[in-house]
C-alpha cells in the first residue's frame, strides 16, 4: 500500500500546476500549491499508510459541513433538519445565491454554504463558545488528535471578506429559514470553517465514517449508525458539489472537499482517506488531489457501485 501511494502521488503531481490556490479568502493563498499528499487508514487492522504532504495543516474548510450535519442531525433528528435543508445535487456553485430565490425557499443541500450555515445553526449550545468547543471536540474525537483548533488568521480573513455568505445567511433569515442571530450564525460558521487539520486527521475522521460512527481505535460511538448512512448519501450525491456526479462515475465513494485542499474520503467498511493538495480545479475540487482519488479506486476497486 504504501508503495502504492508514492506513486500516485508522484505521478499525479503534475497536475498541481494546472490548479488554482483559492484566492477569495486572501490568507489561503499563502499555502504551497505544489504541495500533494494522501493518508490512509485501513479499518480492519488500524494500519496506516501515506505519502506525500501528510503532516501539513491546512483549514478544514467546506469539510466542515460534513461535521455540522453530523451535530445537527444528532442534536435535532433529521425531520427537524431537514425541514430546514433539502437533500438535493444542486449543479451550481458552492456559493450559489440563485436558487434560494428561484427554486426552493430551503437550500438544496447541507455541503453548499447556505445548507450549512443553516446547520451550523442548528447546533446546540447555552453559549457562542460552547457551540464551537462542541465542534471542536468532535472533530477531535474523531481525528484521535487533541490539538485540533481554529486558524485565527484565516477566521478573520474568511470574516473579513464573508460577504457572498453573509447575502446568503440574511436572505434565508428574510424567508424564515434561519432563525436568531444571523452574526453569531455567520461567526460561528466561519469559524469551523478555519480549523486547521491534516490529511491525517482527515483520513482517521473518514476511517470513523467508514466504521459506521465507531473511531476503530477506541470503540467510542461518535454518531448513529443512522446519523452517518445519511452523511454519506449526501457525501456521495453532493460532496463534490457540481462536480459529485463525475466524481460518482470516476471514483464511486462517499467523499468532501474544502477550498483549503482537503478531500475527507471513506470507503464503508475499508478505508479512511484524507487528501491534501491546495491547488484547486474549476469547480473548487483539490486538483492533484481528484487524479491520486481516481487511481487509488482504479487499483483497489474501491467504487461502492
Ligand atoms: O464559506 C466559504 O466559502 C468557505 N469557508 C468554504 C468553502 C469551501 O470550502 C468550498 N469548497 N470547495
Amino acid at each position: 500500500m504504501k508503495n502504492l501511494l508514492v506513486n500516485l502521488v508522484d505521478k499525479n503531481k503534475k497536475y498541481t500546476e494546472e490548479g488554482f490556490l483559492a484566492s477569495y479568502i486572501p490568507a489561503l493563498l499563502k499555502a504551497n500549491k505544489d504541495d500533494l499528499g494522501i493518508y490512509v487508514v485501513d479499518i480492519k487492522n488500524n494500519e496506516e499508510y501515506w505519502a506525500g504532504e501528510c503532516d501539513v495543516k491546512f483549514t478544514i474548510q467546506s469539510i466542515s459541513k460534513v461535521v455540522g450535519l453530523i451535530i445537527a442531525l444528532s442534536d435535532n433528528g433529521r425531520d427537524a433538519v431537514f425541514k430546514k435543508v433539502n437533500v438535493e445535487p444542486t449543479g451550481m456553485g458552492f456559493n450559489s445565491i440563485v436558487n434560494l430565490e428561484i427554486r426552493d425557499e430551503k437550500p438544496y443541500n447541507p455541503m453548499i454554504n447556505a445548507g450549512a450555515i443553516v446547520t451550523t445553526s442548528l447546533i446546540y449550545g447555552e453559549t457562542e463558545e460552547r457551540k464551537l468547543e462542541r465542534i471542536l471536540n468532535f472533530i477531535r474525537r474523531a481525528t484521535n488528535n487533541e490539538d485540533i483548533n481554529v486558524n485565527q488568521e484565516i477566521y478573520e480573513s474568511e470574516k473579513e471578506t464573508g460577504d457572498r455568505n453573509r447575502s446568503l445567511a440574511y436572505f434565508m433569515k428574510s424567508n424564515g429559514i434561519l432563525e436568531g442571530n444571523v452574526e453569531e450564525v455567520l461567526d460561528l460558521y466561519f469559524k469551523q470553517c478555519s480549523i486547521e487539520v491534516t490529511a491525517k486527521d482527515l483520513a482517521r475522521f473518514g476511517a470513523v465514517i467508514a466504521n459506521d460512527g465507531i473511531t476503530p481505535w477506541g470503540n467510542e460511538v461518535l454518531m448513529s449508525r443512522e446519523v452517518c448512512r445519511i452523511v454519506k448519501t449526501i457525501m456521495v450525491t453532493c460532496g463534490m458539489y457540481d462536480a459529485s456526479g463525475e466524481f460518482a462515475v470516476q471514483v464511486g465513494i462517499p467523499a468532501k472537499s474544502g477550498v483549503g485542499g482537503g478531500i475527507l474520503a471513506t470507503v464503508p467498511r475499508r478505508y479512511g482517506i484524507g487528501i491534501y493538495g491546495p491547488a484547486l480545479d474549476q469547480k473548487g475540487n483539490s486538483i492533484g488531489g481528484i487524479h491520486v482519488l481516481k487511481n487509488l479506486s482504479e487499483e483497489l476497486e474501491l467504487s461502492i457501485f
